[in-house]
């Protein structure tokens, strides 16, 4: 998320979409794609939460090749009234929200080539689909999304984007949800990427903790390493009830007289699910 407002390119939709032109993608690039995907559902087999995994099998995201947003889009919409849609990158956030808002998921085109696997900056296509996509075919978290959507254009009114923006950050990006069988993995960010699969549940380096929705909205996070601190939900109902149905106005004032937390923080009213030892080196800086 958190993409700048920038001046919409010539080639843009007014609603600054683009086509994907699936057509023009290399064998090389459909190839990176199946090597990440190989990689990660290997890696996700019993890390991801079961309705990624289930989402992965509707989709049929097991089709060789970068997906095509119209096809994945059709599947997708049957389910749960969601489509992919393609953009340049960067996207104002009113832009972003309003998509959400109406069930569109905004995608980036490019994939990351052959020497960035590990780690790359921007979120590319298989970050996008492979990390979002999926759980937009579970109902309960399809209706989290446009909800959060209608959300961040009320929080744009109210100038209070910074807060409601970590809220998107620690459950859909890097959200864990206690199921049955043990901790599994829910956000994208973390479900993309190779390293930070493992790191998240299994490292004794960061503190996990019971989600709390005013406490995820006071807490900063890191844009350049892995996760000092996850908040793990119970449920999709129980986030969908937290978020949804509170009014979120008299939350936003009063946080604006609370002190923000830092990454890594534990304070008295936190439930810890796991205490981490923060022994992992950091590099760069919080936001
Ligand atoms: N109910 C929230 C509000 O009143 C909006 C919201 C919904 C925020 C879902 C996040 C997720 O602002
Ligand atoms: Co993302």
């Amino acid at each position: 998320m958190a993409k700048t407002a920038t001046d919409r390119p010539p080639e843009t939709a007014s609603d600054w979409t683009i086509p994907q032109d699936w057509v023009s993608y290399t064998h090389q690039e459909h190839a990176v794609w199946d090597r990440l995907y190989a990689r990660q559902t290997e890696l996700l087999q019993d890390r991801a939460c079961a309705a990624f995994r289930q989402g992965v099998e509707h989709l049929r995201l097991s089709d060789k090749g970068i997906p095509n947003f119209a096809e994945l889009s059709e599947r997708l919409s049957k389910r749960t009234g969601w489509r992919v849609v393609a953009v340049p990158g960067l996207v104002p956030d009113e832009v972003f929200f309003e998509h959400l808002a109406n069930r569109r998921f905004v995608a980036g085109r490019f994939i990351r080539k052959p020497e960035q696997l590990d780690y790359l900056q921007e979120p590319d296509v298989f970050h996008d689909l492979f990390g979002h996509v999926p759980l937009l075919s579970d109902p309960v978290f399809a209706d989290y999304m446009q909800a959060y959507g209608e959300g961040g254009l009320k929080a744009l009114r109210l100038n209070a984007l910074e807060k409601l923006a970590r809220l998107y950050w620690y459950t859909v990006e890097f959200g864990l949800i206690a199921e049955p069988e043990g901790l599994r993995l829910y956000g994208a960010g973390i479900l993309s990427s190779f390293g930070e699969s493992r790191f998240a549940l299994e490292d004794s380096s960061p503190n996990r903790l019971r989600f709390n929705l005013m406490r995820v909205m006071r807490t900063r996070y890191r844009i350049d390493d892995y996760q000092q601190g996850y908040f793990v939900i119970d449920d999709f109902d129980e986030l969908l009830r937290q978020t949804r149905d509170a009014d979120f106005t008299p939350l936003y004032r009063e946080l604006e007289k609370l002190p923000d937390l830092a990454p890594d923080a534990v304070i008295p009213s936190d439930q810890i699910v796991s205490r981490g030892s923060q022994q992992h080196a950091y590099r760069g800086k919080f936001q």
